[in-house]
């Protein structure tokens, strides 16, 4: 299969195979992540590889309770990290610049980056995978559970095994609205209703179908799929709340100290 066939075949997989990944397939495509750019090729990240079953059942709180955590045999968490790099600058009496949101910004970047191209070269292997964006919203407690120091963060992180199903190719919006050629075009309200149009209707089926919909919260007086988004999967109190754990997460794990500090 071409590179693109590949890429345009992908699915998210929720159900493994028991069976192991070979150590030297995880080697390779680890090895292949980090031949990933990199910013100042200062790889400002680190990859944690959790193939322990009893850290996998640790892990399965903070990411929700999502079963792909222990029913594959692998979970790999990608995390912003400066400690490495930081620490290096101090042995060699050099200035520490990265104390700061920015340098945040710069390892997530780096971190997620390298995870799809571990996925990329995972998938090339038959190998499937589900990023969990639980990742980030509990990194303080998925941190502590993988014994990151100061100055390390987790951002992404997925599930990977051999796939156990092939589910359907999810729809992806429209070329013309996500593709703007020299300078951003802005869009009509019909521009939008017309790039939403398919997602609207296939997305609002697949719901209704959903059991875990009926077990949500909130589902009264729902009417259409963008409600469902912010109403029950995504609602203002919990982004404002992962939005302040993380704020003082990144505070303790030393990423946004103010100057004079
Ligand atoms: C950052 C990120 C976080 C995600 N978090 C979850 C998750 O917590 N649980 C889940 O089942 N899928 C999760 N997904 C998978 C998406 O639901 C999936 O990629 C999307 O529905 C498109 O489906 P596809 O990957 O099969 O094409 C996540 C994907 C990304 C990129």
């Amino acid at each position: 299969m071409s590179v693109i066939q590949q890429i345009l075949n992908h699915r998210s997989i929720r159900k493994y195979k028991p069976d192991p990944i070979p150590e030297d397939l995880l080697h390779e495509i680890l090895q292949a992540g980090i031949r990933t750019s990199s910013s100042g090729n200062m790889q400002t990240y680190s990859i944690i590889v959790t193939r322990d079953q009893h850290l996998r059942e640790k892990l399965l709180k903070p990411h929700m309770g999502q079963k792909m955590v222990v029913d594959a045999p692998v979970f790999l968490t990608f995390c912003a990290d400066f400690n490495r790099m930081r620490r290096w600058l101090k042995i060699n009496d050099a200035a520490d610049n990265f104390d700061n949101f920015f340098s945040f910004l710069i390892g997530s970047i780096d971190a997620i980056l390298v995870s799809q191209t571990v996925a990329l070269a995972a998938e090339s292997h038959g190998l499937g995978l589900c990023f969990l964006g639980s990742t980030l919203a509990n990194a303080d407690a998925i941190g502590k559970i993988l014994g990151l120091p100061k100055n390390v963060v987790p951002v992404a992180g997925f599930s990977l095994g051999y796939p156990d199903e092939q589910p359907d190719l999810r729809d992806r919006l429209p070329f013309s609205g996500l593709v703007h050629w020299e300078t951003y075009s802005n869009y009509s309200d019909l521009e939008i209703q017309d790039i939403y149009s398919e997602r609207d209707n296939k997305g609002w089926q697949r719901y209704m179908k959903s059991k875990w919909l009926r077990e949500q919260d909130g589902v009264k007086g729902i009417e259409n799929l963008a409600q469902l988004y912010t109403e029950v999967k995504y609602t203002r109190s919990s982004h404002q709340d992962y939005s302040r754990k993380l704020l003082t997460y990144l505070e303790n794990q030393e990423f946004m100290i103010n100057e004079g500090d």
